[in-house]
């Protein structure tokens, strides 16, 4: 049953389109709309998109379908498309789909208060223009949670082979220091425990500053460390690129910097890694990694890698998998190939099949290779989370469980998940950094014990 006045917001792709969902939530709790319970009950319905893969495209077609057909031919409610698939494809969505009455690109949310009345109004509205030099953020929720994304930085210079983040958020901006830090103080304020800072290349922060050059990546860490309130501070997403052993000493300096750090490989082969135009060799980043665990005492790693990339062999592939091995990685993100439009590595395969030399990975090899990955991944965190058996780890409680009041969850600093329960009347409640014994380890969670409360 469609409700008036209620908003209903689907998010597809990475944390920071979650964040912008959060901005939209806060625009639209500005004009008195509240969170529906789901889609069906929405009379507006805001799909927040990703072009990263194909994948969410199709999403956003049948569900745009769905909404349709449930609503009766969508009388009475207003569908809007947000992120970077209305980036790209802007009127044509329009055009295509009779239902949607609105499209915001990803710089179009600082003019979403403007848009909302209209698109209310009756009008259809299409806005995918850029703010090629601004980054200023002025809508926030108004009642934070115990862990909350920021953005420091948006679009990304990058030009990886494969990517098409460069074409749909734009060039590196930048966002003002004091306005990064006046947020977490609110969000301190607020409640919040955690931050993550969020850039798809986030090393380079700093560099389009205006500020002689003396605001960087490690400066924004000690200012964010230095917001009273804040406990924990976690970052993404580190380029091997621009990450550096100054950025290394300050993650160690830093207390609230958490022990983690997910650091991109996609692949383990230099051929590839030249292909994809990572602009690093697989010895340079194994250095880094190792200057980092050294640095960093009980640091552990994520990666994402991409299998079945144009050219990849079985050979290739290989040096992945042993890479992962001297690696160690805690949590792996794999994705099969997804060739996306304007990108380089779609026009090499695009040649290479002209000339009837094809270099596209067959699916069924590329379903193979990824499952062989997450396997491997798999086994590696059970046998090196199998070492924390016994021990203790700070967890912050992000939850209590509905009907058991013993029963918690939260994640530790190395951004683990950890269940656990404590003994009643323990003062234990979402925000609480506490200690917790590790009892069991289960396949994406550690179970334990509460031991007493961190001074
Ligand atoms: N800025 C981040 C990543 C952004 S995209 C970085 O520097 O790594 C998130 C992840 O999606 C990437 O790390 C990559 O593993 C994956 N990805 C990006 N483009 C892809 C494509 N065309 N096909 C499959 N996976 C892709
Ligand atoms: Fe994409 Fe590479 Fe930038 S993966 S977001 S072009 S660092």
């Amino acid at each position: 049953m469609v409700k008036s006045g209620t908003y209903y917001i689907v998010t597809y792709g990475c944390q920071m389109n979650e964040y912008d969902s959060q901005r939209a939530e806060a625009v639209l709790e500005s004009f008195g709309y509240i969170q529906g319970a789901s889609v069906e009950d929405a009379s507006f319905v805001l799909i927040n998109t990703c072009t990263v893969r194909e994948k969410p495209f199709h999403k956003m077609e049948s569900l745009l379908g769905r909404i349709y057909k449930d609503s009766g031919g969508s009388k009475g409610v207003k569908v809007g498309i947000m992120g970077c698939i209305a980036q790209q494809e802007g009127e044509r969505i329009l055009s295509r789909f009779s239902q949607v009455s609105c499209v915001m690109g990803t710089d179009a949310l600082v003019r979403f208060p403007q848009i909302f009345p209209r698109v209310m109004a009756g009008e259809r509205v299409v806005d995918i223009a850029m703010n090629p030099a601004d980054y200023h953020i002025d809508s926030f929720k108004v009642t934070p949670n115990i862990s909350m994304y920021v953005s420091v930085m948006k679009g990304c210079d990058k030009y990886c082979s494969y990517c098409i983040v460069p074409f749909v958020r734009g060039r590196e901006v930048s966002r003002p220091l004091e306005d990064i830090i006046t947020e977490i103080e609110r969000l301190a304020l607020g409640g919040t425990k955690e931050v993550t800072l969020l850039g798809q290349n986030i090393n380079s922060y700093g560099k389009n500053l205006t500020n002689g050059g003396d605001i960087n990546f490690s400066s924004l860490l000690r200012a964010v460390n230095g917001v009273d309130g804040i406990e924990r501070i976690r970052f993404m997403t580190s380029n091997p690129w621009d990450f550096d052993e100054d950025i290394v000493d300050t993650m160690a300096e830093c207390e609230k910097v958490c022990e983690y750090l997910h650091l991109p490989l996609q692949s383990g082969s230099n051929r590839i890694l030249k292909s994809m135009r990572r602009n690093h060799t697989i010895e340079e980043y194994i250095r880094k990694v190792e200057y980092a665990k050294a640095k960093i005492p009980g640091l552990t790693l994520s990666s994402d890698f991409i299998v079945g990339f144009p050219g990849e062999t079985e050979e290739d592939f290989q040096q992945t998998m042993e890479a992962m091995d001297v690696i160690g990685y805690d949590m792996v993100y794999s994705f099969i190939y997804s060739p996306r439009p304007n990108t380089k590595s779609l026009a090499m395969e695009d040649r290479a099949q002209k000339v009837g030399r094809g270099i596209s990975v067959p699916l069924h090899e590329q379903k193979r290779r990824l499952a062989t990955m997450m396997d491997a991944a798999d086994e590696r965190r059970a046998k090196d989370r199998a070492t924390l058996q016994g021990t203790t780890v700070e967890v912050l409680v992000t939850g209590a469980s509905k009907t058991d009041s013993t029963t918690y969850t939260g994640r530790s600093r190395q951004n683990m998940v950890v269940n656990f329960v404590a003994q009643s009347q323990a003062e234990i409640q979402p925000g609480s950094l506490v200690t917790v014994r590790v009892d069991a380890v289960r396949r994406y969670a550690l179970q334990g014990t509460h031991v007493h409360v961190a001074v």
